[in-house]
């Protein structure tokens, strides 16, 4: 059968469709981030993708491209007003304040996601309008080694798929106290600037974002423009010492980077990225930091807390970049090939008692015939084919063929299962 009808619809500007076999990669992405954090006590949440617009624009900043730009805000039939979750801190931490996990007892409350975000952005290569992440929230601690703790997790995460030319830079936002004082330096300096509308229009709102203006004009002018780390308190400082020299004791090597601001509103205190060099001008492939205050922003208790997010589809961009093959669980290993209905019959249930068996199996559908069947084997990369005819049947055998080596030979149909183990170990 034919068919020559194409689909009249396409995946949505700025998406793309994961399908086999690069999807398998996507999960073992995934599952390589994740793994670190659950070794290291991280209970997985799971939150919904919409939320109150609300959790948003007092949470990430009214004044962050982010909510200002590219959210997905909508009104609902009932009137409620939400948005698709461009980011999942907030949406964590509303949940964990909502059902009092801080009040538990055990702090800090560590958290471990994995899902779908979503933020209206130009799209370009690794730029996405709706991409993927898994993060990590450690709740309700003021603790450097917590900090240092997600930097490694995310270092061991990235080196376990293979990767190796990403960079950590590291730096302090300071505080309630200290940041205030180098806001008003840093905006004092940038009114003296030459300037377009929209850019003096953010020194007032957001004097740090246009520490990270990428125009070569604005860099020029940058030179010599106060720097945060001069106007940290003591307390951020020695915090901040502290965190570097438990990265160094553990042996992850980092950058200091005095510049580095972050595009999201609620960071006090330490603030990293991990960029790789391989990807262009999408270079982040995650990021993070302390948000001290966001807990109280959203009208909760003070919460301090840290955490990061690393992007999957970037990450996938950068072991492509670097050649790496991530490790992909083996897919099917044997294939049914059925000649005629009473084969079918039983080889559906030989096939069925391998997967229960825990062997990858699969079959040929559809009443092909043998040279159809057979490429569909071949296809799918399997190690052994299962071909039973009439003939075979009325022996009580089925023929197990290797299909690397081509060689064949009959199994009697109640060994089927312990000799293509056997073989397969
Ligand atoms: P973020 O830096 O906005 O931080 O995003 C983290 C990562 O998500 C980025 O480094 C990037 O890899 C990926 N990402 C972001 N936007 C896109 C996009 N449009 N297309 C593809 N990938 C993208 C956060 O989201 C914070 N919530 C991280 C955090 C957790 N901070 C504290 N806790």
């Amino acid at each position: 059968m034919t068919t020559s009808a194409v689909s009249t619809f396409q995946a949505p500007k700025g998406t793309y469709d994961l399908l086999p076999p690069d999807s398998a990669v996507f999960l073992a992405v995934r599952e390589a981030i994740a793994a670190p954090l659950r070794n290291a006590g991280y209970g997985y949440v799971e939150t919904p993708g919409f939320e109150n617009v609300e959790l948003f624009s007092r949470g990430v900043g009214e004044s962050t491209d982010i909510v200002s730009k590219e959210m997905y805000a909508f009104e609902t039939k009932g009137g409620d007003k939400l948005a698709l979750r461009p980011e999942g801190t907030a949406s964590v931490l509303r949940a964990a304040l909502e059902a009092n996990l801080h009040k538990l007892g055990n702090l800090p409350v560590k958290l471990w996601y994995s899902g779908s975000y979503y933020r209206y952005e130009r799209p370009q290569k690794g730029r996405y309008r709706h991409f993927s992440q898994v993060g990590a929230e450690a709740i309700g601690a003021e603790d450097p080694v917590l900090d240092a703790e997600l930097i490694v997790l995310a270092d061991q995460a990235y080196r376990s798929l293979g990767l190796r030319n990403f960079r950590i830079l590291l730096n302090s936002l300071g505080d309630k106290e200290c940041r205030p004082v180098y806001r008003e330096a840093l905006q004092g300096f940038l009114r003296g600037l030459d300037l377009d509308e929209e850019t003096r229009r953010r020194i007032e709102i957001n004097p740090l974002r246009v520490l990270d203006d990428k125009r070569d004009a604005v860099q020029k002018q940058l030179v010599g423009a106060p720097m945060l780390r001069d106007y940290l308190c003591d307390a951020c400082k020695a915090y901040h010492e502290e965190v570097r020299e438990l990265l160094g004791a553990q042996g992850v090597a980092f950058e200091d980077d005095p510049k580095l601001v972050r595009g999201l509103d609620y960071y006090t205190r330490t603030t990293f990225e991990f960029v790789h060099d391989g990807l262009g001008s999408q270079s982040a492939v995650g990021g993070g930091g302390r948000y001290d205050g966001l807990s109280e922003m959203i009208g909760g208790p003070s919460l301090p807390s840290v955490g990061w997010a690393l992007g999957v589809d970037r990450t996938v961009l950068a072991l492509e970049a670097e050649g790496v093959t991530a490790a992909v669980p083996a897919t099917t290993a044997v294939f049914g090939v059925p000649l005629g209905d009473e084969a079918r019959r039983v080889l559906f249930g030989t096939v069925t008692e391998l997967r229960k068996a825990g062997v990858a199996a699969d079959l040929a559908y559809g009443g092909k015939g043998l040279k159809a069947a057979m490429k569909a084997a071949n296809r799918s990369g399997a190690r052994f084919a299962l071909v039973a005819g009439e003939r075979d049947l009325a022996e009580g055998v089925v023929q197990l063929k290797d299909l690397d080596s081509g060689e064949q030979a009959p199994v009697r149909l109640e060994e089927i299962v312990t000799t293509v183990k056997e073989r397969l170990a």
